[in-house]
């Protein structure tokens, strides 16, 4: 999860809309099953069907799929590396946030951007929820690949469910590990010197992107350059082959600082891929309470955290994001296990929109993300995109009304306009139900 960029757009402080989960608790049964064990629910439970419904799919791991092959690429690059792929997506609130240093007040822990089982358990909103047990377990050199859950709005890049694949490397903080580090950094450099890549660097440390006060300032700029080189080879071998960098026309690779509470100095990685400037990652040298809280705090490093879907869709030509979902066998059918291809468009089918206007009752408000997920409740991957068109609130009544426009669209077949009629009354009726609005 990050503190700048787009990946993690809903980043505004959000006061719980206590209206909603008031109703939602008066309809909510006192259990929900998340795969195959009951749980109690209370005040912060705002799992969805929908999402539950993804919990097992696990499309990283299917054979053929261009998420596993992608997944397959990254753990090709660090063959020596652990690969980890089946940790389950329950996670604590602890694990996801507190053990990496995320204040309190972090708009992240809201209801509004995150899933929650109950208080105490949620659905992973990024990989580094594992670094702390991962190393804990000993781990020094890993990946782990996985399904990742944040609330989101609705359009053709964004999807409540996604993959990330977290690396990391830990070495003793000692002249040995920065020996191994040394050592490595010199063969990076020199493959690097061979390939066709043009870097826009930052420095490693600034009075803006500072090294830790546990560090010593040598070690950390050793770790960001073994991170710095390890990182822009893995961007080589994914895209050079791809956008055919030769001498004359290299690789575009980008270093930005960032900012992230488990990790200084922070980075971002953007890859300048078909004339635009793609953001592929967030990384840093580890921050040291983290190692701590792994029992690993003689040690230091790096980690990483990459979200494949939108690798995946440059690399594959895939337009929307709903497609990886697809169990259409025309979407399925042109992908192999190894190989990136250029996927085919098999047919656009007519969209289809609907207006949804309503007054919410006096003093209440509705959050972009619970409406969109009321939305994907009813119609699932039939609705392409949902935008707000109209917010109006009465001057005297101080009552606010909102109007969506919802576009619904199959990839798969023809939608008929009784079909998406339907659906939208299904849409109002759970309007009125969970929210009491008034429609217009
Ligand atoms: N978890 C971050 C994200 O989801 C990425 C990241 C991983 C950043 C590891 C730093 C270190 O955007």
């Amino acid at each position: 999860m990050r503190l700048s960029g787009s990946l993690w757009r809903n980043i505004h402080a959000r006061g719980v809309p206590s209206r909603y989960l008031a109703n939602m608790a008066a309809q909510r049964p006192c259990h929900v099953t998340v795969l195959g064990e009951q749980y109690l629910t209370d005040h912060m439970t705002n799992i969805s069907p929908t999402i539950v419904s993804k919990l097992p799919l696990k499309l990283h791991t299917q054979p053929s799929h261009p998420l596993s092959t992608l997944r397959g690429l990254i753990e090709s690059h660090f063959p020596s590396y652990t690969h980890l792929s089946s940790l389950s997506p329950l996670v604590t609130p602890y694990q996801n946030f507190d053990l990496l240093s995320f204040p309190k007040d972090h708009p992240g822990r809201s209801v509004t951007d995150s899933y929650y089982v109950n208080k105490d358990l949620m659905l992973r909103t990024h990989t580094s929820a594992h670094e702390v047990e991962v190393f804990g377990r000993g781990e020094t050199k890993w990946l782990l690949t996985a399904d990742v859950y944040r609330r989101d709005e609705i359009d053709g890049s964004h999807y409540p469910v996604f993959h990330q694949t977290e690396g990391a490397r830990i070495v003793s903080a000692n002249s040995t590990g920065m020996k191994e580090i040394e050592e490595d950094n010199e063969r990076l450099a020199a493959h690097l010197e061979q390939s066709s890549i043009e870097i826009e660097d930052v420095p490693h440390l600034s009075s803006t992107n500072p090294c830790q006060p546990a560090h010593d300032p040598k070690h950390t700029e050793l770790i960001a350059k073994n991170l710095k080189l390890s990182l822009n080879s893995l961007m080589l071998h994914l895209f050079a082959g791809r956008v055919g960098a030769t001498a004359q026309n290299p690789l575009k690779v980008r270093w930005i600082e960032a900012t992230f509470p488990w990790t200084t100095p922070s980075f971002e990685v953007e890859v300048f891929f078909r004339g635009k400037w793609l953001e592929i990652l967030g990384c840093g040298v580890i921050y040291q309470p983290t190692l701590d809280n792994a029992n690993v705090s003689n040690k230091l490093g790096w980690a990483f955290g990459l979200g494949l879907e939108r690798i995946a869709m440059v690399l594959y030509s895939i337009p929307d994001i709903r497609l990886f979902w697809s169990q259409d066998p025309r979407f399925l059918s042109q992908f192999k296990q190894g190989e990136i291809t250029t996927f085919k468009p098999y047919s656009k089918y007519p969209a289809c929109f609907k207006d949804v206007s309503f007054w919410l009752p006096e003093g209440q408000t509705l959050h972009e993300n619970d409406f969109c997920d009321l939305v994907r409740d009813v119609a699932g991957d039939v609705v392409e995109d949902v935008k707000l068109i109209d917010d109006f609130t009465h001057p005297k009544t101080n009552r606010k009304s909102l109007c969506y426009r919802i576009n619904y669209r199959s990839m798969d077949r023809s939608l008929s306009n009784d079909e998406a009629n339907s659906l939208n009354a299904q849409v109002v009726s759970y309007l009125r139900d969970r929210f009491r609005v008034e429609i217009r």
